[in-house]
């Protein structure tokens, strides 16, 4: 037998912990302007971002941080779903603590074989050759056959799917350590493309925004409960 830890938990405790977390996290429209985050509570979720899984491996994306105020006055105009547009306010990108656009790659380093990928399988996989030659052929296979994962569209889609995991991570850590946060979709991409081009050095052959997300500290209660389907509505035991 192997000698494998106990990581049993108190699972009663930890139930209650899970369940409170996902109740209290909800799509925060406008945070308290005064309140940060402290940089370790911050490390905490770009760390449960770094710690999530992708397919592969290959963790296709990229965290691209907009603390400023000024620089995020530069996606204002067309991120209506974070300036606050609908409700009057300052909105996500005025009042939170941290605002973070999830970058997908791109074909150029996500295709099959590509160089960047070569360069990853050694130098953060650190895997043998022969492991690598492995995955070229199973993930050009992948790609070919199995997904229908080819044109450059279709790449950086699936990248951005690995990005929405890492988002989902990062909100449940930060409701874990009372923190809340806002995924964002409503932007307009074309321009977002152009303004991360123009203003942060962000090369669109390489990266396509995936998705924003803001975190700091609510201001009020939400002004709606959640509601849901129901369970038996969501899951199907066959
Ligand atoms: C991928 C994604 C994109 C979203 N985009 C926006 C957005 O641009 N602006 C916004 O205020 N809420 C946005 N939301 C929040 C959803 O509207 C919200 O999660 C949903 O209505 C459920 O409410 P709850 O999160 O408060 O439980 C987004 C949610 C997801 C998952």
């Amino acid at each position: 037998m192997k000698n494998i830890p106990d990581h049993t938990p108190n699972i009663a405790q930890v139930q209650t912990q899970v369940l409170d977390a996902f109740s209290f996290r909800h799509a925060c429209k406008v945070f308290d302007g005064e309140r940060k985050i402290d940089d370790s509570v911050f490390d905490t979720i770009l760390e449960a971002a770094r710690l999530s899984p992708t397919s592969f491996g290959h963790e296709p994306y990229k965290i691209l941080m907009i603390q400023n105020p000024k620089s995020r006055d530069l996606l204002r105009d067309f991120a209506w779903g974070a300036n606050g547009a609908t409700n009057g306010t300052a909105g996500q990108l005025g009042t939170a603590s941290h605002f973070a656009v999830l970058l997908a790659h791109t074909g150029e380093t996500m295709t099959a074989g590509s160089d960047y990928l070569q360069k990853f399988y050694r130098d953060v996989k650190q895997l043998p050759e022969d492991v690598i030659a492995f995955l070229n052929d199973a993930y050009g296979t992948f790609q070919s056959r199995d997904h229908g994962v080819s044109t450059a569209r279709e790449i950086t889609d699936w990248s951005g799917k690995q990005a929405y995991i890492v988002l989902a991570n990062m909100m449940t850590a930060a409701a874990l350590l009372g923190v809340d946060s806002c995924p964002i979709e409503g932007f307009e991409m074309d321009k977002t493309v152009a303004v991360l081009q123009e203003h942060f050095g962000v090369d669109p052959k390489f990266y396509k925004p995936a998705v924003m997300v803001a975190f700091g500290y609510r201001v009020d209660e939400p002004a709606f409960g959640k509601t849901r389907r129901d369970i038996e509505q969501i899951v199907e035991w066959v």
